[in-house]
């Protein structure tokens, strides 16, 4: 399963343990970079992630995913392997989850839409949601408690077509989960209250753009704004490195020059690049340039 970049962030949740979403949001598949995923019955659980046994948090947060399915007695060996450059910090959640739920029903031999699949790996991480279809996915953040009209499904936007260059600025483990930053940043940031409304008004005007440099604009001041909030939360995270700041500059510069390139960022130092499709060898040309590691979906 591929992972996705959300263009319109998902950033917090509703109350209770269903791992329901404040807001809903807008996502571009990575299509080719994620995880596959097998799930054999065992006598004990083992993860066996890129030909590694895992022991520790990844290890746990996968079985206790598992638990959801489990049958007395019941024992999993999961064999997955992400071919997503580790460097890309790219949310290896969002395949990761979306893999496990794929594997899991695959072993139970379950019948499943797609729909109710995004629901289900919702469980796991809420990237993983959207993992279920290539190009622009929309998740539903739903309003019933019961999480049933919490969903994704694809969606298509009136632009041209276009790509993401995922830039592969810092190889360092994330200093701060996304699920931590999300909690301390809601819970105390200012701009906390006005984010919901804020965001769904990027939202509604990215489902009507006619063009990419719109959706462009809407992504990447949707960026800004979630990492202000997340900064301006106690204590402030910020997931910026010298890199990450030069290359924001730079993104304007050659947007100053009249090339159509916007970025977004999560929950990490790298940008991932946003273009139209027309205008990837142009952008390739310069990301070369700079001597930048990178890959293009
Ligand atoms: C910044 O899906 O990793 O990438 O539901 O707690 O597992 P959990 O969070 P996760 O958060 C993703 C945050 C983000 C924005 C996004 O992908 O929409």
């Amino acid at each position: 399963m591929p992972s996705n970049i959300a263009l319109v962030k998902y950033w917090g949740k509703r109350p209770g343990n269903l791992n329901l979403p404040l807001v809903s949001s807008l996502s571009y598949t990575l299509d080719g970079y994620g995880s596959k995923t097998h799930i054999a019955l065992d006598e004990k659980d083992s993860l066996i992630l890129n030909g590694k046994e895992k022991s520790g948090d990844e290890a746990k947060k996968t079985f206790a995913f598992l638990d959801l399915f489990r049958a007395t007695s019941e024992y999993y060996r999961v064999v997955s392997d992400n071919n997503i450059p580790t460097a890309a910090g790219v949310a290896s959640s969002a395949s990761g989850f979306a893999a496990l739920t794929a594997a899991m029903i695959a072993l139970k031999g379950w019948d499943v839409p797609l729909k109710e699949q995004s629901m289900l790996a919702r469980l796991g991480s809420g990237s993983a949601a959207r993992s279920f279809w290539n190009g622009i996915v929309l998740w539903h953040k739903g309003v019933r408690e019961d999480g049933m009209d919490s969903y994704a499904e694809p969606v298509t936007l009136q632009t041209e077509p276009m790509a993401m260059a995922v830039l592969l600025l810092d190889q360092s483990q994330k200093k701060i989960s996304s699920r931590e930053a999300m909690k301390i940043s809601l819970a105390t940031s200012p701009l906390a209250a006005e984010w919901p409304a804020r965001q769904q008004a990027h939202l509604d005007a990215a489902l009507k753009v006619k063009d990419l440099p719109s959706l462009g604009h809407i992504a990447e001041e949707n960026a800004e704004l979630m990492h202000e909030l997340i900064r301006t939360g106690t204590p402030s995270v910020d997931f910026d490195l010298s890199e990450t700041k030069e290359w924001k500059t730079r993104v304007r510069q050659w947007r100053g020059q009249g090339v159509p390139v916007w970025f977004t960022q999560d929950a990490g130092p790298n940008l991932k690049l946003l273009f139209p499709r027309a205008s990837q060898k142009d952008i390739t040309e310069r990301l070369n340039a700079t001597g930048v590691g990178y890959f293009v979906v």
